[in-house]
């Protein structure tokens, strides 16, 4: 039967690829912000009200200084997993991540759903992505030039559906790609007041599969079986005790297949953003340096809204990794601008004796 021999995870935020001198770049952005959320009390804020109500001791972070420095361990941190990931050489990864425009809209946006087509194609964010900002622009060469196939293990995908299924998830599944494709998300509920439009674009393999494939997978290609949840959008928004419950049953799956595979889990996200909550992430951090699924799953909703819901991501890969702690490798609260906005930058590993 396949075994579980390692988990890896990463943020995958901007910040992760912007060199410190340009963090003060991103921070422009956040001005024009609609997805504010105050850690304190989860409400959904302007920049201005967000600034207002600040920790005056956020403005220390706010030097060049230690963003360098904090950027530096980011890449100490990346090196490290890269390391680690090339070490293991899995022959196969199950990857969680969620879904932000790019493969799913409100024409039909599934919670939890398994691609299984022969393939999935990574196209380079630069050149398929009008209207960056020039921080995400150049954080987006991370993403690479080059456009990959990358190769799908069908048979442990057509597996991982047919056991969710028969464990009561409701799960949907995927084979193929459209040539192009958009569409709206949105206006849905709490912090999600606007509507998100996309217009088509080349559909392919979204951003939390792509990071780890083109930063840390270190040029080596193990077929993936890509599982999607809806961290972010309301109303059908996963919850942290489904994400764990998703992660627990496809660690069933993947040892009742009927294969010598080693495989390991990766995901790529969160942590709090685009607000730096260290309460949500240290928590989070506790439950997964802990193996406690009870922490993580009951991570408060007031605070999981926004991009912050991709600690979720963590959530599954935690529940599939079973009672292996998560090794934290770095976490660095990486503030951008006096507001407090900017993301919980995290590297972690699971490796099960
Ligand atoms: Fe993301």
């Amino acid at each position: 039967m396949a075994k579980i021999v390692a988990g890896f995870a990463s943020s995958h935020t901007p910040l992760m690829s912007l060199p410190g001198q340009d963090w003060a770049k991103r921070a422009d952005d956040d001005k024009r912000n609609r997805e504010l959320v105050r850690p304190t009390d989860g409400k959904h804020v302007t920049y201005d009200e967000l600034l207002a109500s600040a920790d005056p001791k956020i403005a220390d972070h706010i030097d060049e200084e230690v963003f360098c420095k904090k950027f530096n361990a980011i890449q100490v941190a990346l090196n490290e997993l890269q390391d680690t990931f090339a070490q293991v050489n899995p022959d196969v990864v199950v990857m969680f991540g969620d879904d932000q425009d790019e493969m799913f809209f409100d024409d039909n946006y599934p919670m939890i759903s398994v691609y299984w087509g022969d393939m999935l194609t990574h196209y380079p964010r630069l050149g398929n992505r009008p209207g960056m900002s020039e921080a995400v622009r150049i954080s987006a060469s991370v993403y690479g030039t080059e456009v990959i196939d990358y190769p799908v293990d069908t048979n442990l995908g057509l597996h991982i559906v047919e056991q969710l299924a028969e464990r009561d998830f409701d799960v949907a599944q995927s084979r193929y790609m459209k040539e192009e494709y958009g569409g709206t998300i949105g206006p849905g509920t709490w912090y999600l007041d606007f509507q998100r439009q996309t217009k088509p674009r080349r559909q392919g393999m979204a951003h939390a599969f792509a990071f780890p494939v083109c930063r840390w997978f270190n040029g080596k290609r193990p077929p993936m079986v890509p599982i999607t949840i809806n961290t972010c959008y309301p109303p059908n928004w996963i919850s942290p005790r489904r994400a764990y419950a998703l992660g627990r049953s496809v660690r069933e799956a993947i040892e009742a297949w009927d294969s010598d595979a080693r495989v390991a889990v990766v995901t790529s996200g969160g942590l709090s953003h685009f607000t730096v909550d260290e309460e949500i992430d240290r928590l989070a951090l506790q439950g997964l340096t802990t193996a406690d699924g009870g922490i993580l799953s009951t991570l408060p909703r007031y605070k999981l809204q926004s991009a912050t819901t991709e600690i979720l991501n963590w959530v599954a890969a935690a529940g599939a990794m079973g009672d292996t702690p998560m090794e934290q490798i770095t976490y660095q609260p990486g503030y951008r601008s006096p507001a407090g906005t900017g993301c919980g930058c995290a590297v972690g590993r699971w490796l099960p004796e």
